[in-house]
């Protein structure tokens, strides 16, 4: 368990403006943050440049999505490359709101994690159930569904963070219970030692996110299979850097 370093994603969605986010910068470069956990932000496109020329280095960025080729006729989309090519590491796929908002398929979300991957982008790959799917009792059913999508178009895990997030718990102040989260973690691990290997099954960060703040993280980040955040809303507030400490 320890092996793996804990891992906290911020998410700032479609929100902030340039003197907020340069508020934000300014707290999170200043703050003490634990050595021992990689943050990653993840800005709207058109902040990636800003968002890295400001940060200090300690800080990852991350795109909140992208395209599954390096260029061409695709109006509005960006590429992998144009994300490296501005220093930027990481990229946010299948969220949530791409699925169920912008209608992606879990083909084309397969698509880009390949396409990324290749590219040499490092991945947020976010996978989760509906409330509906809960109450039907597919919760299992469905995240290995998605992970299985996933898992067919990697090839290096090294490059692969693993997010699990209840629709129902995303931006609704309604967070999975430390042991809900625990629970389907563990299957998660459970279901990458079966079908990938055991070392992609130890090594890869698991991290859970819907409504984390600093009230709970404490108790979510305790639990064994519970690698680190991804955070919404709490990720654009100084209490980002409580959730980064969680471990502390
Ligand atoms: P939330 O969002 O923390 O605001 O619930 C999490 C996410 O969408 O990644």
């Amino acid at each position: 368990m320890s092996a793996r370093k804990f891992f906290v994603g911020g998410n700032w969605k479609m929100n902030g403006d340039k003197e907020s986010l340069g508020e934000l910068f300014m707290t999170l470069n200043t703050a003490s943050l634990d050595d021992e956990t990689e943050v990653v932000c993840g800005a709207p496109s058109i902040y990636l440049d800003y968002a890295r020329s400001k940060l200090d280095l300690r800080i990852g960025v991350a795109a909140q999505n992208c395209y599954k080729v390096p260029k061409g006729a695709f109006t509005g989309e960006i590429s992998p490359a144009m994300i490296k090519d501005c220093g930027i590491d990481w990229v946010i796929l299948g969220h949530s709101e791409r699925r169920h908002v912008f209608g992606e398929s879990d083909e084309l979300i397969g698509q880009k994690v390949a396409h990324c991957l290749e590219s040499d982008l490092c991945v947020i790959a976010c996978i989760g159930e509906k409330l509906e799917e809960r109450e039907a009792g597919t919760t299992d059913a469905v995240v290995f569904a998605q992970t299985k999508v996933i898992a067919d178009n990697v090839k290096d895990w090294s490059h692969v963070v693993l997010a699990y997030e209840p629709v129902w718990a995303i931006g609704t102040g309604k967070t999975a219970s430390p042991a809900q989260a625990q629970e389907v973690h563990e299957k998660l691990r459970g279901w990458l030692r079966a079908n990938v290997s055991d070392a992609v099954a130890d090594t890869i960060r698991i991290i859970y996110g819907g409504s984390v703040t600093a009230v709970n993280c404490k108790e979510l980040a305790a639990q064994a299979d519970v690698d680190g955040f991804l955070v919404g809303g709490a990720s654009l507030k100084p209490e980002f850097v409580d959730i980064i400490n969680a471990r502390s």
